[in-house]
């Protein structure tokens, strides 16, 4: 039975026949020193072909390096690259699904050899990252036009089906495009035709050099949302000039020009799933060419309900591929309700995103997900030892991650939790407003847990005598931790709470103070100000929340600007019936009223109950918060990891 009879239709794209509307979004990740592909990057882009994707998109490709440098991606210029190229593509069509590159020019946010030398874009000016720009003569044009179509050559060389040339999110073409860049006045500037020319020039180029049956996809932002830059009406426009010239229109959103912009780019927790589709739907509406639509998509009802409307042709996923690479495969054989759902919490672009983070880490890797990253490495892991009894304490993440990998591997699990449910600390996600994928994820994971020989047992607090009893293998302690209570007088009050227990245990105050702006805090804080609470955060250090992920710390911010007070560099001193006092940089004590006062201050690991397990089972393996307070990540990694190692 088709349960996503949309989703899993076919459909034309040149010479190919797509087995799905699933199209895997470009996802780049680092390469050799001369930016080749390698094991892992193959590895990592086969994944997403293994688990049913129709169309896997290599990131960007650099159509000359040498002119636009932009870090350690693909250079399509250099033959160098086809043998690895060759391996990827090869990895991605075992498994049915079609190969394509996405082709980029930096134009004006070219990295340059020396940090005075001048960029090349569509009008004279200073670039984004204060470099000078020279205006693009005749001959530069031909030239970058050449690149493109030598550039898909070289790719269509290593195997590459099709290709996506990037228009969008402020590189070379969108400079271009958008008003921002282009103040041209001969024939490629002014009118929408104009501005158009030289992508129309590469169209032709590319068809010239690699032929019809070399579908090209063309990626716009159908809106820049950045100051003076290119709204939807424009990109309308621009997709009529490029309807029939492409094979499909991919329309994304933003540039990188503006950092609030990339909110959109990679839509964060605090925008609605799908938040680009209409972008998508508007020039759907003015085209006869295929539309894909990206942003935010990670639910195959969703997916089924805007291809079935009519608001697009394609759905192009992301994150939702890094979570869950067999989202197309789960989805098409009725098993949806295990999908790892991602939680957009924007770690793995994140981590590569400078210059926001001093240095990128060259490796994509997924909260949700412990194979990403480790795709290669995983294929050649294999159980030893035979089976084996294992008894997982504690069913948080990294309990129930634990258990479930373990069953998976073929050993005898045993769960225990000593609350009524499984989940743990991702319980306390149910609350917020912005949590409902941690929620799903939470449901996910629990589930897995029972359709595996999994015997669990809740409300049960683990002895030394239980574990005796069991008499486990391998015992693995994922037992938590616990708030930190910090020594402030006042601290033991009636009017204070920890942070996560609020929902449980008390009633919530018009006004509240959060005492701590770590994560936990300030996620918390915007909650409670989301429920209309008067919210004021105080943090003893400099900066709130830094160890959020950017573009999450970002999102999270600026919605806190919205509706709560956060004051960095506040010690608090005292809490009294009324409130809380703090003192400031300058050494001077304020008062803030408050009838809550919450307590964010940390977590300290259950080292008593871990310590009270050692050595009652012949191997005993410490997990999660209990080990060293973890995130969500480093807890599911942990868990998987324990297991597969056992
Ligand atoms: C790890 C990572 C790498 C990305 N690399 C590229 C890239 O090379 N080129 C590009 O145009 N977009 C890139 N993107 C953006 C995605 O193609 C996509 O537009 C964006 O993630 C929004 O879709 P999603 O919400 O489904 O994740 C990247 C995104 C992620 C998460």
């Amino acid at each position: 039975m088709n349960h996503y009879p949309k989703l899993f239709s076919t459909m034309k794209l040149g010479p190919y026949t797509l087995r799905n509307r699933i199209e895997s979004a470009p996802m780049g990740m680092h390469g050799t020193p001369e930016g080749y592909f390698t094991t892992e990057s193959a590895a990592y882009y086969e994944l997403r072909a293994k688990g049913g994707a129709a169309i896997v998109t290599l990131g960007e490709s650099m159509v000359d390096s040498k002119g636009t440098s932009h870090g350690r991606v693909n250079p399509l210029d250099d033959p160098g690259i086809l043998s690895s190229l060759i391996k990827t593509t090869d990895a991605i069509k075992r498994h049915g699904a079609v190969a394509s590159i996405e082709l980029l020019h930096a134009g004006i946010r070219s990295g340059t050899p020396r940090p005075d030398d001048p960029v090349y874009g569509p009008s004279a000016g200073t670039s984004f990252y204060g470099k000078k720009i020279i205006e693009m003569g005749e001959a530069e044009i031909e030239k970058v036009v050449n690149s493109f179509g030598d550039a898909a050559e070289m790719a269509k060389l290593g195997g590459v089906q099709m290709c996506m040339i990037h228009g969008g999110h402020g590189w070379l073409l969108s400079q271009w495009f958008s008003p921002l860049h282009n103040y041209r006045t001969d024939r490629f500037g002014g009118s929408i035709e104009n501005k158009a020319r030289i992508a129309l020039m590469i169209i032709e180029n590319i068809r010239k050099k690699c032929g019809c049956n070399f579908p090209i996809e063309i990626r716009l932002s159908g809106d820049e949302f950045t100051e003076g830059g290119m709204k939807l009406e424009e990109t309308v426009e621009l997709a009529k000039v490029l309807d029939g010239k492409v094979d499909m229109i991919h329309v994304s959103a933003a540039t990188f020009n503006d950092r609030a912009a990339g909110l959109r780019m990679f839509p964060s927790v605090f925008l609605p799933r799908g938040c680009n589709v209409y972008l998508a739907e508007a020039i759907k509406k003015v085209v006869k060419t295929p539309v894909a639509t990206v942003g935010s998509l990670n639910d195959p009802a969703h997916m089924e309900e805007i291809l079935e409307s009519g608001k697009a042709d394609m759905v192009t996923l992301g994150r939702a591929l890094l979570a869950d690479p067999y989202l197309p495969e789960k989805a098409r054989s009725g098993n949806a309700e295990d999908i790892t759902p991602c939680i957009r919490c924007n770690y793995c672009i994140s981590q590569n995103f400078t210059p926001y983070v001093k240095y990128p880490r060259g490796v994509v890797q997924c909260v949700v997900n412990p194979i990403i990253g480790r795709e290669d490495e995983s294929r050649f892991v294999h159980i030893s030892g035979g089976k084996k009894k294992v008894m997982v304490v504690g069913g948080g993440p990294a309990g129930m991650q634990a258990a479930i990998t373990a069953a998976d591997c073929g050993h005898e699990v045993v769960l225990y939790e000593k609350g009524k449910r499984l989940g743990g600390t991702l319980l306390y996600a149910e609350h917020e407003y912005f949590k409902e994928d941690v929620r799903k994820l939470t449901e996910v994971l629990a589930r897995r847990v029972q359709k595996r020989l999994i015997k669990v047992m809740l409300s049960t607090e683990v002895t030394p005598e239980v574990v005796r009893k069991v008499n486990p293998d391998v015992l693995i302690a994922a037992v938590g931790a616990e708030p930190i209570i910090p020594n402030i007088p006042g601290v033991q009050n009636r009017n204070v709470f920890v942070a996560a227990s609020i929902y449980d245990e008390g009633d919530i105050g018009k006004k509240v103070v959060v005492i701590g702006g770590g994560l936990v805090g300030c996620e918390e804080g915007l909650h409670l100000a989301h429920l209309g609470r008067e919210v004021t955060i105080l943090e003893m250090l400099e900066k709130a929340a830094p160890e959020a992920p950017y573009l999450h710390w970002l999102g999270l911010m600026k919605e806190l600007e919205k509706s709560a007070r956060l004051e960095t560099r506040a010690k608090v001193t005292r809490i009294t019936e009324e409130g809380v006092y703090a003192v400031n940089a300058k050494g001077e004590e304020k008062f803030y009223e408050a009838d809550t006062i919450l307590l964010a201050v940390g977590l300290k690991p259950r080292t008593d109950v871990v310590e009270s397990l050692r050595n009652t089972a012949p191997d005993f393996i410490v997990i999660g918060d209990c080990q060293q307070p973890a995130t969500a990540m480093e807890a599911i990694h942990m868990g998987y990891f324990s297991a597969m190692n056992i």
